[in-house]
């Protein structure tokens, strides 16, 4: 059968990853979730203290891009590709709000942003890939047979981020997660190194009001005829 690349983009927290998981095990894709790349690089810079509430040291970070190495690992007990730094699994710790409120200052980075792209070029080199972040379907693979743009009211993306969070034992309020959630739409959006805009030739699903197995339906139907048109 016909391999494609699926580029999923979209808002923090819309549920890009759970679709982009689905479709990819539904036709036996690799799925990355480029976030995870953006997150283990904070992970790095916050542990060596090139990062924080003051900001950010650019010129040290980029000068230790090199040591950092990102690849991911399929866990078939848990059915995900987990994230790993250096060849530490850093799939837990990277989810949490410290890495999530400084992953934008990150991403703005022109460096980091290409060595990722480079990778992520790399692993979809063979297609048969669901790949989703904020610039895959304009800048890592414009060329992409199939472009999703996923959105979502920015009140219904905290409140359900809100809850995975409090499932998973974090102390966190809703007017944090809130905050934060429209902070990273707005660097993701405004910034000048690949900002987060949709793709002329993208679909869009907005999943405010629909439930996962209904975007999930959409989304194959999408598939099914990018398939049989290529
Ligand atoms: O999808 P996520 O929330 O895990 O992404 C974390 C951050 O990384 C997000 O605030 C924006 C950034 N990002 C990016 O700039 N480009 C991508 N392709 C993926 C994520």
């Amino acid at each position: 059968m016909n391999k494609i690349i699926i580029a999923i983009d979209g808002y923090s927290s819309c549920g890009k990853s759970t679709l982009a998981k689905q479709i990819a095990s539904e036709l036996n894709y690799i799925y990355i979730d480029t976030g995870a790349m953006y997150r283990a690089v904070t992970l790095f810079a916050l542990r060596n203290n090139l990062v924080s509430k003051s900001g950010l040291d650019q010129d040290g970070l980029i000068a230790v891009l090199p040591e950092i190495n990102v690849s991911f690992s399929y866990n078939s007990d848990s059915n995900i590709s987990e994230t790993h730094l250096n060849s530490e699994n850093i799939e837990d710790e990277i989810r949490g709000i410290e890495v999530s409120s400084h992953v934008s200052k990150i991403a703005q980075v022109k460096e980091v942003r290409a060595k990722l792209v480079e990778l992520q070029r790399e692993i979809g080199e063979d297609k048969g890939l669901v790949m989703d972040g904020r610039d895959i379907g304009t800048v890592v693979f414009p060329n992409a047979e199939l472009k999703i743009f996923m959105t979502a009211d920015y009140k219904i993306r905290a409140q359900r981020r809100f809850d995975e969070l409090k499932a998973k034992g974090d102390v966190i309020s809703y007017e944090d997660v809130l905050n934060n959630i429209t902070s990273r739409d707005n660097d993701d959006t405004s910034r000048s190194e690949n900002p987060l805009i949709q793709a002329e030739d993208a679909v869009v699903i907005d999943n405010s009001q629909i439930t996962k197995d209904e975007q999930l339906k959409i989304a194959l139907q999408y598939v099914s005829d990018k398939i049989t048109q290529k």
